[in-house]
């Protein structure tokens, strides 16, 4: 069995989903008939690749090469130029300077140290030291 050149990995989870990664499928395949590549790029729809925050997301390997915040002209585009000629479309590429900063998962106790010192009766330790 011969392999494909390129494999195309669609992200079908809940937030690309959402984006309207779906609607792409027939788009990308639309595209790579038209360039006839359909012999030489095999397309997988995945679960979540971990970039939900500029989905919809593809990753195509070899590479991988990651693109995010697809649209139909961005899948026309990669088919194009990175799956017919060879390269990656920078314009379309995962853009890290986009993420959002990650946010605290717990925020840190006030610190008040003269209460911590007065509701410190709990160190018996301490009792008769003053
Ligand atoms: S759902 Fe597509 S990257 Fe998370």
């Amino acid at each position: 069995m011969e392999q494909a050149r390129y494999r195309v990995h669609l992200c079908c989870g809940p937030n690309c989903t959402r984006a309207g990664s779906r609607a792409l499928l027939p788009v990308l395949e639309a595209a790579i008939a038209a360039q006839g590549l359909t012999a030489d790029v095999a397309v997988q729809e995945t679960s979540c690749r971990n970039r939900c925050e500029q989905a919809p997301s593809v990753n195509v390997y070899p590479g991988p090469t990651f693109y995010n915040r697809l649209t139909p002209d961005g899948i026309r585009a990669i088919v194009r130029q990175h799956l017919r000629a060879g390269e990656p479309v920078r314009a379309w590429c995962y853009r890290t300077d986009e993420r959002p900063r990650p946010q605290p998962r717990f925020a840190p106790p006030p610190r008040d140290t003269a209460a911590t010192d007065e509701s410190a009766d709990w160190r018996w330790w301490k009792k008769g030291e003053d």
